[in-house]
């Protein structure tokens, strides 16, 4: 256990649970519940034409936990802060990484960084995938473009657990080859034992050279044997594709105990207090932002 005085050596804004410079700190997370804790980049590399791997070194003194799909608060001075997943599993330690679009301000800000560069961190936040309810079970990691970012976490996560689970299967689907995140580890993923990895681009440019399947994420579905009494379902990814993707599913049997989402709402403050991120009773922030698509019926994302 690392001592409050050894961690205010290191990091100067005491990240213990305490009362610190009048800023609550959350015995539940990591870092303190408002406060950011800053940390430099350490390398940043191109995943495609539109999004960015940035990466930061956790110190030994610093007892950051988080689950798969859980997010962080990430700030940028002067441009505020945006939800943002952490993209490698707990059991890689010492280390966050962080798969990050050019959406808008924040993120273009951030796009203009360099190694060493600072940014803030609070978190992690949010519930993350219920490991407990995925064990023992057959498992459809399914993402669709930028939802490789938070479905990589679990996907490392059963790679390193992997005796916890039955078969895996990921299926994945971007606009364009390009567009297909964390190339290297689809790679070694469709290479590895571990996992059957199936991909599909929605188009592909004449000439381009690709030889994978061409057609929509829900394509990959239908052809697949699925035991449904023991296989649950992990979906990220755009709104627009949860309906096909929950319908083709649900015609494989299975209920909506066995689908589990991931949702993205516009956030603020990320602990459950500003009310920007509700869906219908939830907030999507600490009830979520992982669902199992039972607990939405009612709402617009009962699909
Ligand atoms: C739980 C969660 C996890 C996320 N994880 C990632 C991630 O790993 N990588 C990543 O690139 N992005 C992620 N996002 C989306 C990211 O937070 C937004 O792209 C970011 O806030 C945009 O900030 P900006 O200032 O650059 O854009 P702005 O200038 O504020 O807006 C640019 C555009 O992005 C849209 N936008 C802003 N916030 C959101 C949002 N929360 N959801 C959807 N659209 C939004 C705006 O409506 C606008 O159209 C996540 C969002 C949530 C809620
Ligand atoms: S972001 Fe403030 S309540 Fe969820």
């Amino acid at each position: 256990m690392v001592s409050c005085f050894e961690k205010k050596q290191y990091s100067e804004r005491g990240n213990c649970d305490c009362f610190h410079f009048g800023v609550f700190m959350d015995s539940r997370i990591g870092h303190a519940a408002y406060e950011p804790a800053i940390y430099s980049i350490h390398s940043i590399s191109d995943l495609t034409p539109h999004e960015k791997l940035f990466r930061i070194e956790i110190p030994d003194a610093v007892d950051f936990r988080h689950e798969p799909g859980q997010f962080v608060q990430l700030s940028v001075w002067g441009w505020g802060e945006a939800p943002i997943s952490i993209s490698n599993s707990p059991t890689r330690k010492g280390y966050l990484e962080f798969a990050i679009r050019h959406a808008g301000s924040l993120t273009g800000a951030l796009h203009q960084m360099r190694p060493g560069s600072k940014i803030g961190l609070r978190g992690p936040f949010g519930n993350g995938f219920d490991v407990n309810r995925l064990r023992s079970q057959n498992l459809l990691l399914i993402a669709g473009g930028c939802g490789l970012a938070p479905l990589r976490s679990l996907i490392q996560y059963c790679e390193d657990c992997r005796d916890e689970f039955m078969d895996i299967r990921i299926l994945y689907g971007a606009k364009t080859p390009h567009d297909l995140l964390y190339k290297s580890d689809l790679a070694a993923w469709m290479e590895s034992e571990t996992f059957d990895c199936r991909i599909i681009v929605d188009f592909v440019a004449p000439n381009h050279g690709y030889s994978g399947k061409i057609g929509l994420l829900p394509e990959l579905i239908p052809p697949l044997e699925v035991e449904a009494e023991n296989t649950t379902a992990v979906l990220v990814g755009p709104p627009m594709m949860y309906p096909f993707v929950v319908e083709a599913l649900r015609k494989k049997g299975l209920d909506d105990e066995r689908i589990m989402v991931s949702l993205e709402r516009h956030m603020k403050c990320g602990i459950g207090k500003c009310g920007h991120c509700a869906i219908d009773h939830f907030s999507c922030c600490i009830d979520g932002p992982v669902f199992l698509l039972r607990d939405l019926q009612g709402t617009e994302w009962a699909g």
